[in-house]
């Protein structure tokens, strides 16, 4: 697999808000590009699991937060570092066949727009470049935040696996004796970016208790 230097991240209204923080954290350290698109819902799960909003917390990761439609920093592909889309830029590289080859994160991804990507409902860009990333066959990721799971999610699910994409739930695991919340995040980080491709290690000795 070529080296991945920049990735698709969509946020949706689920719970688990800090590991798509922590994951733009470590590939901002990296200089890898981010295209970034997030359902209005994000704020309201950042308010309730944070007391922040989407920009403040952009602007730890950038040192300011782009609006849509804006870019910051410079990635090591040459390209912005982060790139903000509104949900509405059905013109953006990432809703075209011919558009981006990279791959894609749904993090976190909530049960209805899991549906929606299931059932082919392209309705903003989120579901639309996920889209163009199954039929295209390239990677896409969903990181669902849900529990228990009814039969329509498990459905939803299986439809997404088999049509290519892998379905990666954040439940971490404690057989490595975690120290705390930053230890059971950076598990969930590491599994995403083993999945998508990118070469990077922020687990000491991962892979020795795996
Ligand atoms: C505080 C809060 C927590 C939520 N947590 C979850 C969750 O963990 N998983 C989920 O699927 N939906 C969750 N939801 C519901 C979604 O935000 C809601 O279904 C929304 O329509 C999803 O739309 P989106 O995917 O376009 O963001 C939560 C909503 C709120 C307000």
């Amino acid at each position: 697999m070529p080296r991945v230097t920049r990735i698709i991240h969509a946020m949706t209204g689920a719970s688990a808000t800090p590991y798509a923080f922590r994951l733009l954290e470590v590939l901002a350290k990296a200089k890898i590009g981010v295209e970034l698109m997030a359902s209005p819902n994000v704020d309201e799960l950042c308010r309730v699991e944070s007391g922040t909003t989407l920009a403040e917390e952009l602007a730890k990761i950038y040192g300011s937060a782009p609006a849509a439609g804006e870019s910051l920093g410079k990635a090591e592909d040459g390209g912005p570092l982060v790139r903000r889309h509104g949900l509405g830029d059905f013109a953006a590289a990432a809703a075209s066949g011919s558009g981006h080859e990279v791959p894609m994160l749904v993090l976190p991804c909530s049960t209805g727009t899991l549906g929606r990507i299931a059932t082919g409902v392209s309705d903003n860009l989120i579901t639309r470049a996920a889209d163009v990333c199954l039929k295209e066959r390239r990677r896409l990721v969903l990181v669902p935040r849900e529990t228990p799971l009814s039969a329509i999610h498990l459905e939803n699910m299986l439809t997404l696996t088999r049509a290519g994409a892998v379905i990666l739930p954040a439940s971490p695991g404690f057989y490595y004796q975690p120290g705390g919340i930053e230890d059971l995040l950076d598990f969930i980080v590491q599994r995403i970016l083993d999945q998508l491709g990118v070469r990077l290690r922020i687990l000491k000795g991962w892979g020795e208790n795996d």
